[in-house]
């Protein structure tokens, strides 16, 4: 896959001056501006956060990463010997599970994210694959718990009887890929606090809440992890022989986004505006962007922008002249991937408040 030395990315690129859009104010979770996708990674400055507790306080000198768990060989790495070790630097999309909830219908609880709680950056770091083999991973290990260290109490029900940290397991077979990176830099720079300073991992492909932030513990475990991030919060029902049973989130899911033109933006008569988003998916692809300006009824194909680069985004821009006709019109954008699949267009409910991942209806005006 990409290392550093194949990218050619403006680290200096800028977007626009807006800033990010609280959600929450304490713990911070922080919506990206999506619409200025001028550059293809986001600026650290504007990239989304999602905390479910206070940015925890750590100091690089004293910092430790304990591996332990399943594994042959315990260890613990200081900051300074983990950056030591080899390292890697890939462009990874980090998407919550929760972006975009603002288009259910009827709303639902939870911070009410609109296009923004995904975001684009270069992370370095090393593959967890090395420390897992440094440590000797058990044959039998079926699960990697990732750790960090902010402690609270979680919000939703059934709540565990005392403060818990935020953890997250990945499954053996996605933990050993060498795309998972257990980073210290974001963009050419050491972690900002808000994103996990100093050190967080980074689970290429998967929702948000796998790429742990202040990352102090990685445990390798032989049953699967049923903590509570996994089973009360950032789960959805999968069918058992025809019961449904609840299953950890995982992959992202196939998705593209408008940027421009925002809803409800006028938009003149008979000219050339240029509709512009961005398409991801999890384990595959993007290879197709269409987009509709007649809610859905025709579509027309779109032009990338950036190329196939696995677990990055890819930006995209379709050139509509707009009718003659004023009035209300709806524009959607509709992904394919490498195998066919084809972005929905619906959310399915097995998913609850997560994985909206459906064309999203961007409703504008025309009119002079
Ligand atoms: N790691 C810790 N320790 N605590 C958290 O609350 N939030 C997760 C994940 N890692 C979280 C965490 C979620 S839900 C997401 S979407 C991503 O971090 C967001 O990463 P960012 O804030 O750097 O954008």
């Amino acid at each position: 896959m990409e290392g550093s030395k194949k990218l050619h990315i403006d680290h200096a690129a800028q977007w626009s001056s807006a800033g990010l859009t609280i959600r929450q104010k304490e713990p911070k979770n922080l919506e990206a501006p999506f619409d200025p996708i001028d550059s293809y990674l986001t600026p650290t400055e504007l990239f989304y956060i999602r905390s479910h507790f206070p940015t925890p306080t750590l100091d690089q000198a004293s910092y430790q990463l304990r591996i332990d768990g399943a594994v042959r060989r315990p260890l613990t790495l200081s900051y300074a010997e983990l950056r030591s070790m080899p390292s890697e630097t890939r462009v990874v999309t980090l998407e919550c599970a929760g972006n975009s909830r603002v288009f259910l219908v009827p709303q639902v609880p939870g911070a009410q994210w609109e296009l923004g709680a995904v975001s684009n950056a270069e992370w370095t770091g090393v593959p967890l694959r090395a420390l897992l083999e440094r440590a000797g991973l058990a044959d039998n290990a079926c699960e990697i718990v990732l750790e960090g260290a902010d402690r609270g109490t979680p919000k939703d029900e059934p709540l565990p009887p005392d403060p818990i940290s935020y953890a997250w397991s990945v499954p053996r077979a996605k933990a050993i890929q060498p795309e998972v990176l257990i980073a210290y830099q974001m963009n050419g720079r050491d972690l900002s606090p808000d994103h996990g300073f100093p050190v967080r991992a980074i689970v290429p492909g998967h929702y948000g809440m796998a790429s742990v932030k202040w990352l102090t513990r990685i445990q390798a475990v032989c049953e699967p992890f049923r903590g509570y991030w996994l089973t009360s919060d950032y789960a959805y029902w999968a069918s058992m022989d025809g019961k449904p049973v609840r299953h950890p989130l995982g992959e992202m899911k196939l998705k593209s986004e408008i940027a421009r033109p925002h809803v409800y933006e006028t938009l003149a008569p008979n000219l050339t505006y240029t509709v512009s988003g961005a398409a991801w998916s999890g384990e595959t692809d993007v290879t197709e962007i269409a987009v509709s300006t007649d809610g859905g009824r025709t579509w027309a194909e779109a032009e990338f922008l950036d190329p196939v680069r696995r677990h990055a985004w890819r930006r995209w821009k379709f050139d509509w002249l707009t009718p003659k006709e004023t009035g209300p019109y709806t524009l959607l954008a509709r992904a394919k991937d490498a195998s066919g699949l084809v972005q929905p267009d619906k959310h399915d409910k097995n998913y609850g408040v997560y994985v909206i991942n459906h064309s999203l209806p961007i409703e504008v005006f025309v009119d002079d």
